[in-house]
């Protein structure tokens, strides 16, 4: 039974906001309104408590309201030198944030240019290699997900640009099969590529995970034919596969670093492009090349600052490299006595688990949300779930997250 307020959200959802999300949603079995939300746990409005695998991306990778990044928030609210700030003027919380994030990135890069989302950082990127190379066309992969705003949405995959006619101007962005250094050349070739953008493990694909050597060849190709490499770390970024940046982890220096999701502490919104000194040529010589009312909000770089902090602490990264370890034992042990399970795709806390039928990750999901574990589909692929861990899980998270996973594969094998 729906209480008052669930339904009114319900009914608001419908009425006002997105019918066929909920509609989507409800024919599945799922009707959550989040209410209380703490650590890694999320109550719906009626009460039921979920474990959230989701993560909402990464932008709980530290859990939900973490006390040190509210504290960080509310001493910026106190604080009579901070609020939204004036994109015009330089100022201290953007500019400590902005030496924070460089010198936590590979050696190159050197500038930063903040946003209020993934997809407006990731336009900044495109925007910055094109005037860079004075080159129009984007390379990207097939499956690939940047966001949906203009030039983001043209780079990825054709379910969400084709609707909207957002495809882009004619020949100015090239899709290829993620993992196939073959097809890369032949869509570099031409010598007219401004830049590849890629997820070094692409979510919304299931996070696949891209083949030894693929990433290093993307980069030497890039180099033969005066390309730049992208590396969006929306999903993959901020510790989660272990090193703060997953590509760095691969042991590849791109040209720019996208961030967003978990940069925000899950608070404030705040998403970053991070530039190396030639894609950010741009900025010694044109003072009002791009502008964002809202990206750098002050609010936002103070909590950042705290979520970089809290990310590069020794014991962060012990607690990652741990929880991975201990979710790589307990899914080879799973994938091992339920074939149902066919894949498991794992770098650190960055993992996909692809279901013996193309449907088989919809009925997982479906079946976790009623043992009270949240993790959602991959969108471009309907038989593979997400699997998002928080960073700071701790061993009796870790265990329940694989004794659900186990009970709901199980389920969902006898069933079908
Ligand atoms: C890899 C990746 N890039 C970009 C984005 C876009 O971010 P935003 O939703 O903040 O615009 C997302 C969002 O899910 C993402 O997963």
């Amino acid at each position: 039974m729906s209480s008052e307020r669930k339904a009114r959200a319900l009914a608001h959802n419908d009425r006002y906001l997105s019918p066929a999300k909920g509609e989507l949603f409800r024919a599945i079995g799922i009707d959550l309104v989040i209410g209380r939300r703490e650590g890694y746990s999320l109550w719906d409005l009626d009460g039921k408590e979920l474990l959230d695998l989701h993560l909402n991306g990464g932008t709980y990778n530290l859990g939900h309201r973490h006390p040190e990044l509210v504290a960080a928030l509310r001493g910026a609210l106190d604080d009579e030198c901070l609020d939204v700030g004036n994109h015009h003027f330089p100022s201290e919380a953007r500019g400590a944030l902005a030496e924070a994030l460089v010198a936590s990135a590979p050696e190159g890069i050197a500038r930063v240019v903040f946003a209020s989302g993934g997809g407006e950082a990731v336009d900044v990127a495109i925007k910055s290699v094109r005037r860079a190379t004075g080159r129009r066309r984007i390379v990207s992969a097939e499956g690939g997900y940047h966001g949906h705003t203009g030039l983001a949405l043209a780079a990825g995959a054709a379910r969400f640009r084709a609707p909207f006619l957002s495809d882009g101007d004619p020949g100015a962005f090239t899709h290829v099969p993620f993992g196939d250094l073959d097809a890369l050349d032949r869509a570099l070739a031409p010598g007219d590529a401004a830049a590849v953008i890629l997820e070094p493990i692409p979510a919304t694909a299931g996070f696949l995970l891209p083949p030894e050597g693929y990433l290093a060849g993307v980069r030497a190709r890039c180099d033969a034919h005066g390309a730049l490499l992208i590396a969006d770390e929306v999903q993959t970024g901020l510790g989660r596969t272990g090193a703060l940046w997953a590509i760095d982890g691969y042991g590849v220096r791109p040209d720019v670093i996208v961030s967003a999701k978990g940069l925000s502490g899950g608070l404030y919104p705040i998403a970053a492009t991070l530039l190396s000194e030639a894609a950010g040529a741009w900025l010694r010589t044109d003072s009002h090349g791009h502008v964002s009312t809202f990206g750098g909000a002050e609010l936002g770089c103070r909590v950042a600052q705290k979520v970089l902090e809290i990310t590069t602490r020794e014991a962060t990264r012990d607690n990652v490299l741990f929880v991975a370890s201990r979710l790589a034992e307990g899914l080879a042990d799973l994938a091992a006595r339920r074939p149902f399970l066919r894949e498991v795709r794992q770098r650190g806390l960055v993992i996909g688990l692809s279901f013996a039928r193309p449907d088989g990750g919809v009925h997982v999901m479906r079946r976790l949300y009623d043992l009270g574990v949240w993790a959602i589909v991959a969108g471009f692929d309907y038989g593979a779930i997400q699997v998002k861990p928080g960073l700071l899980w701790d061993e009796a998270t870790t265990a329940r997250a694989l004794e659900t996973l186990d009970a709901a594969i199980g389920d969902v094998a006898r069933v079908l």
